[in-house]
């Protein structure tokens, strides 16, 4: 049995009686292997390996490190057995022999879930940012016939695809599912019927596996798929920008965020698939009205958005402005310009979005601002956007288009961080139509 001792501030030993010891010191985020010994006639018997495995095991969110002789070979061979890796050399440091510096370094693979709406989608995250293999299944073009998601086929739809979903995203990157440290899985907010098949799925990998399971919030999804092959600075503002949500969040770090500010009434995505509508566009109507834009000149008076002091935003009443504007021009017997209507109402939106965005950024004194969710793939709303952030000096970042609208390769990313915190989720955990960051 391994037990622990408290030396003093720092140093904490850990020993199994009559067998050896490892003494380890913690000093802010670094963890050191000070001293490993076993006695003469326990040797070779794995005693060290499972003091350290140990050791690991309950101090994933530390850097460990050691130095060990380059003589040393059989000692080498089990750090390198656990997974640390020569980082760097110190000549001379044993008398004459050079020290070996190891840092442990254990990749983690963390296999995500993603179907809180109408994407199936499963990934292969290698340590939070590096996306090792993804597949989207998305139901689009079923959804399209109906104008709109139809929540009975989309979970009808997510049963019929996951697992093979799950191994096409296995086979792409050539691994199994014993080679996972944990599962993970969108449990809210989303449509509930949707969000189930990927919950019990991934619960059930965990438990068949033996893995940790680790549940996630969607939004916080769409934050992080700016972590995908970037490190975050903070604090920093995320204006969210989706299907359900325009919220702006202000993150001192990592673990602490506040809403400043978030719509009153619709969410942006919901007013573009509304405008599509009514133009007769297809679902979902984001990128259709983004294109007939692409060549419209902004000809149509569109109504002030919520000019006011606070960071909310409002999409209803321009949605209906567009709506009487369209239906009194049919009753007059007119057609609109849809490529001007779509640029006049695209300008407005991003307008708008800009001065709230701007107006947090200021007030807060934030220099670094995340785009997240599905609109923002729209390149108007991304490059209006980097050009106040240029005006004013404050970096943005922006996700990879792929990664705006909903994959798995976020869901990944949210979940490392947890996957280090240790924060596991319970296997009755349950999907959540509705819950905030
Ligand atoms: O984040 P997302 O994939 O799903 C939700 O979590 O809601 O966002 C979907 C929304 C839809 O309303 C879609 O029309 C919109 O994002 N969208 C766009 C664009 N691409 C997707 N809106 C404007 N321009 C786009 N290029
Ligand atoms: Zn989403």
């Amino acid at each position: 049995m391994i037990e622990e001792i408290k030396l003093n501030e720092f140093d904490t030993k850990y020993f199994i009686k009559d067998v050896g010891y490892v003494i380890i010191r913690k000093l802010y985020e670094h963890l050191d292997i000070t001293d490993v010994f076993i006695n003469e006639d326990k040797r070779r018997q794995g005693y060290a390996y499972k003091l350290l495995k140990f050791i690991i095991d309950n101090n994933l969110n530390y850097k460990i490190m050691l130095e060990v002789n380059e003589i040393n070979i059989p000692a080498i061979n089990l750090y390198k057995k656990l997974g640390f890796k020569k980082i760097n050399e110190r000549e001379n440091y044993y008398k004459d022999k050079t020290a070996l510096i190891m840092e442990y370094s254990k990749d983690i693979y963390i296999l995500a879930i993603e179907s809180s709406c109408d994407e199936t989608s499963v990934s292969i995250v290698k340590n939070g940012c590096e996306d090792v293999s993804t597949v989207i299944n998305s139901q689009i073009d079923i959804h399209k016939n109906y104008g709109g998601v139809v929540p009975e086929i989309a979970s009808r739809k997510h049963m019929e695809n996951i697992t093979i979903v799950l191994d096409e995203c296995l086979s792409k990157a050539n691994m199994k599912f014993e080679d996972m440290d944990a599962f993970a899985c969108t449990y809210a907010p989303g449509l509930t019927g949707s969000l189930l098949v990927g919950l019990e799925c991934a619960k059930t990998l965990s438990l068949i596996y033996n893995k940790p399971f680790i549940k996630v919030n969607h939004m916080l999804g769409h934050i992080s798929a700016n972590k995908i092959n970037n490190t975050l600075k903070y604090p920093l503002i995320s204006l969210i920008v989706s299907g359900g949500h325009t919220d702006l969040i202000l993150m001192k770090d990592e673990n602490t965020s506040k809403y400043l500010g978030s719509t009153l009434d619709d969410a942006i995505g919901e007013c573009y698939d509304k405008v599509a509508k009514i133009l007769g566009l297809e679902y979902p109507g984001g990128p259709n009205v983004e294109k007939l834009a692409l060549n419209g000149k902004n000809t149509y008076k569109m109504p002030v958005i919520l000019n006011d002091e606070s960071y909310n935003f409002s999409f209803s009443g321009i949605k209906s402005h567009v709506n009487n504007l369209v239906h009194n021009e049919h009753q007059r017997g007119n057609e609109v310009n849809k490529e001007d209507l779509c640029r006049s109402f695209q300008d407005a939106v991003t307008e708008h979005l800009i001065s709230k965005t701007k107006k947090a950024l200021i007030d807060y004194n934030v220099k670094y601002l995340l785009i997240a969710g599905g609109v923002a793939s729209n390149s108007h709303i991304r490059e209006e956007l980097s050009k106040m952030c240029e005006g004013i000096g404050v970096e943005i970042h922006v996700p990879d288009k792929k990664y705006c609208t909903d994959n798995a390769t976020m869901i990944g990313a949210a979940a490392y961080p947890l996957y280090l915190k240790k924060e596991f989720a319970a296997l009755d955990t349950n999907a959540k139509s509705n819950e905030n960051i």
